[in-house]
C-alpha cells in the first residue's frame, strides 16, 4: 500500500477522503476536504443562496461559474461564487437565507 498524505489508499485508489467543518449560516456541517461549497449548502438542505430584489430565494443554478445564482459570503468576502469555490476547514459561509 503506497501512503499519499492523509487518507487511506487501497491498489492507489484514495478510499477515505478527509473532512473538513464549514459554517453556514452558523451552522456546522461536515463535509469531504475540497467539496464545493454549494455541496455544503445542498447537506444542510439550505437551498437558498441569496434573495432576489424581488424577494424570491435564489439558488445554484449553472454549477459552473455563469448564472451567478449561487453567490453567498465567504468568510467576510461577499459575492463569492459557492459552485466555484472549494470548502476549507472553518470556512464561514452566510447565505441570504437568513436574513
Ligand atoms: S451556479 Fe451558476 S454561477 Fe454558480
Amino acid at each position: 500500500m503506497r501512503r499519499r498524505g492523509s487518507g487511506s489508499w487501497r491498489h492507489g485508489v484514495r478510499t477515505e477522503i478527509p473532512r473538513v467543518t464549514v459554517h453556514v449560516d452558523g451552522e456546522p456541517v461536515s463535509v469531504p476536504a475540497g467539496a464545493s461549497v454549494v455541496a455544503a449548502l445542498a447537506l444542510l438542505d439550505s437551498l437558498c443562496t441569496r434573495i432576489s430584489v424581488g424577494g424570491e430565494p435564489r439558488f445554484a443554478l449553472c454549477g459552473m461559474g455563469q448564472c451567478q445564482e449561487c453567490r453567498v459570503c465567504i468568510d467576510g468576502r461577499p459575492h463569492q461564487l459557492a459552485c466555484q469555490a472549494a470548502c476549507r476547514d472553518g470556512m464561514r459561509i452566510d447565505t441570504g437565507a437568513a436574513k
